[in-house]
């Protein structure tokens, strides 16, 4: 294992069994990220991207493998240290934004804070920093429903970012948002990079992957670097 890493894999594997069904998905993947990196994850559809994700997320667990987050190992931990290892250490943004409905951006932001038993006043304070940092301090009370697509992943990377997480994952953050709006967003997480954050993204969009340090493809099951020329 690389010392130093913010998150170091190997052999992670993951298959799905839906009845008689048998479908292995991560076969063996290796791979890890220093700290202050940005890395690209590409790959076809079904190739296992979401899946990997989650597990990196702690939103799903491996069958084989090891995991080690910030030096720790995270494979095998029981509910409720997962649930707070994610908590504390992880930052998630997806595709659909996934923000609470009928909930202010600042209520949204808040809530990583309310499991970790922040109080009321601070929770507000960090939530609006973090609303203020993706640039949306005017925008604190309104709620999904009156706000645009490229807002309201800035709200959902707010609270990605409200526990200063160790890593900040992105499953395809602009898949959802027209061209401007996703320029925007890629550029909040270029000023993130800049800022010293490690990002693990999955992005379909070649233009949003070359703003990262490294471009990892999934294919047949395992983590490899892309290679040059395949465009
Ligand atoms: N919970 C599940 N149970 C059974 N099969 C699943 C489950 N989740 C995903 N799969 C299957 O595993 C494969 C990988 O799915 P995954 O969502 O990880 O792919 P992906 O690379 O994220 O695809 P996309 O680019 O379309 O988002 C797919 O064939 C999918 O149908
Ligand atoms: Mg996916």
């Amino acid at each position: 294992m690389t010392t130093g890493a913010v998150l170091s894999m190997r052999g992670v594997r993951r298959t799905y069994r839906t009845g008689p069904e048998v479908l292995p998905v991560l076969t063996g993947v290796d791979v890890d990220v220093a700290p202050g990196e940005w890395v690209a994850i590409l790959g076809a559809s079904g190739s296992g991207k979401s899946t990997l994700l989650n597990i990196i997320g702690l939103l799903d667990q491996p069958d084989g493998g090891t995991y080690l987050l910030a030096g720790r190992d995270v494979s095998r931990l029981d509910d409720r240290s997962r649930a707070r290892v994610r908590n504390r250490d992880l930052g998630m943004v997806f595709q659909r934004f996934n923000l609470l409905p009928r909930t202010s951006a600042l209520e949204n932001v808040a809530t990583p804070l309310l499991y970790a038993r922040v109080g009321a006043a601070e929770r507000e304070a960090r939530a609006l920093t973090a609303l203020t940092q993706v640039g949306l301090a005017d925008r604190v009370q309104h709620d999904s429903s009156q706000l645009s697509g490229g807002q309201m992943q800035r709200v959902a990377i707010a609270r990605a970012l409200v526990n200063d997480p160790a890593l900040l994952l992105a499953d395809e953050p602009t898949g959802n948002l027209d061209a401007t709006s996703g320029a925007e967003v890629l550029r909040l997480f270029a000023q993130l990079h800049e800022e010293g954050r490690t990002i693990v993204m999955i992005t379909h969009d070649m233009d949003v992957a070359a703003h990262a340090d490294r471009r990892l493809v999934l294919e047949h099951g395992t983590l490899r670097v892309r290679r040059r020329a395949a465009r």
